[in-house]
C-alpha cells in the first residue's frame, strides 16, 4: 500500500523539482547575460510584474521576471527557454483575469512586455508603433497633442497585447471594426528565435491574419503599428441612473442594439451591478459619440427623459482625458478577486435581453458565493458595420456572421475579496448560466455560437466556436511557424488553438 502511494508521488515529486531547477538555473543564466533585465523576488520589478494584475488570482510568483527592452532580447530568452525546457509564461496589461493567463508559478520565469513601450508615430501620422509594454492610455496620452485616436481600449487601464491579440472590441468598433482589424503590421518574436514582420501582403501574411484575434499561441509580440484616426476628441462619458429602473434599461439595451448602432458613430456600454450587500441593481451607462454632440439620436434611449441619469460625464474630450476619469477607480481594485464570463445573444429579440438580466439578478440574489461585491453584466452591441468593417485585409479567424448582427455580448463579470476562490465563482457562472439558457431554449431562443476569446471563462471554449475551417487553419498556422509547440506547451498559460 505505502509502496503504491510512493510510486504514484515520486514521478509528480521529481517533476516538480527537476522544474523548479531548470527555472532557477534558467534564471541565473539571465541574470548572468541580462542583470539588468532580470528581477528576483522581493525585487521592485518583480513584485511590479507579479502583482499589477486585474486579479490576485494571477500572483502566482515565477522563478524569476525577465524584462526585455528589445526584440533581440526576448528573442534571446526565448531560445533559452526552449533549450533548457523551461515553462513560462508573457504578460502585457495584465488584464485578462484568469490566474495563468499571463503568469506562471516557481516552475517557471515570466517574461514581462513592460520593457518594451515604444511610442512612435509615422512621418505622415497616418500609423503609430505601439509595444506590447503600453496601456491604452499610454497610447491616448501619446496621441492626444497629434490630435490623433486609435481603435483601442474603452478604458485606459487594459493592456495593448492581449486586447489586440484577442481581438479587441472598442467604442469605435461599429465603426472601423475590431482593434485588430486596423493593425497595418505585427512585429514578433517567433519560437526559433527568428524576429519577423507581418503584413498583410508579405511573406507572413498567415501569421498576420492568425494575429488578428489568435491569441499568443504563434508570436510573442513586440510591436504593433497601428492605422491612426484623425479624431482629437469624442463625446464620452459614464452616466449612472441608480436603482429601480431595470424594466426601462431592458427596453433601453434593445432599443439601442437594434436601433441605435444604424448610426456607427454610436456605442453604449449599459452595465448592470448586482450588489450584494444591499441586494439591489444599479444601472449605468458608458456612452460613446464620433462627433462633438451630447445628444445625438441614436442615444436617446440612454438620455432623459428615456432614462435619467442622476450623474452624468457625457462631454466632448479627448480619449486621454477619458481614460483619466475611470482608471483611478479601476485601480482601487487592485488586489481583489476578478472573474469573467461572456454570453453572446441575438439584440432582435427584447424579451432575450431580459431573460438574461432577470435570470442573472434572481440568481445572483441565492446563489452568489460569500465575499462578493459586485456581480455585474454588460451589454455591450456588436452591429453589422463592426463585421464588413472587419473584412479588410484579408479578414480574421473570428469571421463573425452578418447575418446574426447585431449581437450583443454580455460580459457577467465578478469582483470579490481575494479570499474568494475561482472555483466558487465558476459554480455561479455555471449555474446562471445554465438556467438562462434552458429558459431561452424552452422559448426556442437559439443563441449564437461565437464566444469572445478576450471576455470568456476558462470554461468556454473560445477557439471551439471559431468557424472549423478558420481553426484549422489558425492550427496549420501554428504548425508552420512554432513545430514544436514551444508557445502552446511550454507556454501554457492564455488560449490555445490545441
Ligand atoms: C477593466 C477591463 C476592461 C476591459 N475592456 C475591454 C474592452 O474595452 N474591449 C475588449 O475587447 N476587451 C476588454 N477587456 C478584456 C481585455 O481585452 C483582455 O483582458 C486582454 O487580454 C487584456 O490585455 P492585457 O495585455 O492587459 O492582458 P494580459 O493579461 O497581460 O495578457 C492576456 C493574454 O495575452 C498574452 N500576451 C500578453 N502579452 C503578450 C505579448 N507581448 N505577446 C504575445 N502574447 C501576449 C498573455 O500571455 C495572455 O494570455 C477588458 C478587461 C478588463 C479587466
Ligand atoms: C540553443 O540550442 C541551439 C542548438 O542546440 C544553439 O544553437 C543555441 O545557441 C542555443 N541557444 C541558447 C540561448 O542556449
Ligand atoms: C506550478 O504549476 C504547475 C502547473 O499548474 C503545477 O503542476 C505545479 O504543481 C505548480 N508548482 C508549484 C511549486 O506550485
Amino acid at each position: 500500500m505505502k509502496l503504491a502511494w510512493l510510486l504514484v508521488l515520486l514521478p509528480t515529486a521529481l517533476g516538480r523539482i527537476v522544474s523548479r531547477d531548470s527555472a532557477s538555473s534558467t534564471c541565473k543564466h539571465l541574470e548572468a547575460t541580462y542583470p539588468d533585465l532580470t528581477f528576483f523576488p522581493l525585487s521592485p520589478g518583480y513584485i511590479k510584474a507579479n502583482t499589477d494584475f486585474y486579479t490576485s488570482s494571477a500572483w502566482l510568483g515565477p522563478a524569476c521576471v525577465f524584462q526585455p527592452t528589445d526584440s533581440r532580447h526576448l528573442a534571446d530568452a526565448v531560445l533559452l527557454l526552449k533549450n533548457t525546457s523551461t515553462p513560462f509564461a508573457i504578460r502585457g496589461g495584465g488584464h485578462m483575469p484568469i490566474a495563468n493567463a499571463a503568469n506562471i508559478n516557481s516552475s517557471g520565469v515570466l517574461l514581462s512586455s513592460f520593457g518594451l513601450s515604444q511610442l512612435k508615430v509615422s512621418d505622415d501620422h497616418s500609423t503609430v508603433h505601439v509595444g506590447p509594454g503600453n496601456r491604452w492610455a499610454d497610447v491616448y496620452k501619446y496621441l492626444e497633442p497629434y490630435g490623433l485616436s486609435v481603435v483601442g481600449g474603452r478604458l485606459g487601464v487594459v493592456g495593448v497585447p492581449g486586447y489586440i491579440l484577442g481581438g479587441g472590441v472598442a467604442f469605435f468598433s461599429n465603426e472601423y471594426g475590431w482593434a485588430s482589424a486596423n493593425v497595418v503590421r505585427f512585429t514578433g518574436v517567433l519560437a526559433d528565435g527568428r524576429v519577423v514582420t507581418a503584413k498583410p501582403n508579405n511573406e507572413h501574411a498567415d501569421l498576420f491574419w492568425a494575429l488578428r484575434g489568435g491569441g499568443n499561441s504563434f508570436a510573442l509580440a513586440t510591436d504593433f503599428e497601428l492605422k491612426t484616426l484623425r479624431v482629437p476628441k469624442v463625446t464620452v462619458g459614464m452616466a449612472n441612473y441608480g436603482f429601480g429602473v431595470g424594466e426601462q434599461f431592458i427596453r433601453s439595451v434593445h432599443d439601442f442594439a437594434t436601433a441605435g448602432t444604424k448610426d456607427p458613430k454610436a456605442a453604449v456600454i449599459p452595465m448592470a451591478e448586482y450588489l450584494p450587500e444591499t441586494g439591489t441593481v444599479s444601472y449605468s451607462a458608458i456612452l460613446f459619440y464620433n462627433g462633438n454632440n451630447a445628444t445625438p439620436a441614436a442615444l436617446q434611449s440612454f438620455q432623459k427623459p428615456t432614462l435619467t441619469p442622476l450623474t452624468n460625464t457625457f462631454r466632448y474630450r479627448s480619449m486621454n482625458q477619458w481614460s483619466q476619469e475611470l482608471d483611478g477607480a479601476v485601480g482601487l481594485l487592485k488586489g481583489s478577486r476578478q472573474r469573467f464570463y461572456v454570453l453572446n445573444i441575438h439584440a432582435s429579440r427584447k424579451e432575450t435581453i431580459a431573460t438574461v438580466h432577470d435570470t442573472f439578478v434572481e440568481v445572483a440574489k441565492t446563489s452568489l458565493p460569500i465575499g462578493v461585491v459586485v456581480a455585474a453584466m454588460a451589454f455591450p452591441q456588436v452591429a453589422e458595420q463592426y463585421i464588413h468593417a472587419s473584412t479588410v485585409n484579408g479578414g480574421d479567424p473570428q469571421d463573425l456572421d452578418p447575418d446574426g448582427a447585431p449581437y450583443i455580448w454580455v460580459e457577467e463579470s465578478i469582483t470579490a475579496l481575494a479570499a474568494v476562490r475561482d472555483e466558487d465563482i465558476d459554480a455561479f457562472y455555471t449555474k446562471v448560466n445554465g438556467e438562462i439558457r434552458q429558459k431561452l431554449l424552452a422559448d426556442g431562443v437559439k443563441l449564437p455560437e461565437y464566444t469572445y476569446l478576450n471576455d470568456a471563462n476558462p470554461a468556454q471554449d473560445s477557439f471551439g466556436t471559431f468557424p472549423p475551417d478558420n481553426l484549422a487553419r489558425l492550427r496549420k498556422i501554428r504548425a508552420r511557424y512554432d513545430p514544436d509547440r514551444v508557445f502552446t506547451d511550454l507556454m501554457p498559460g492564455g488560449w490555445k488553438v490545441s
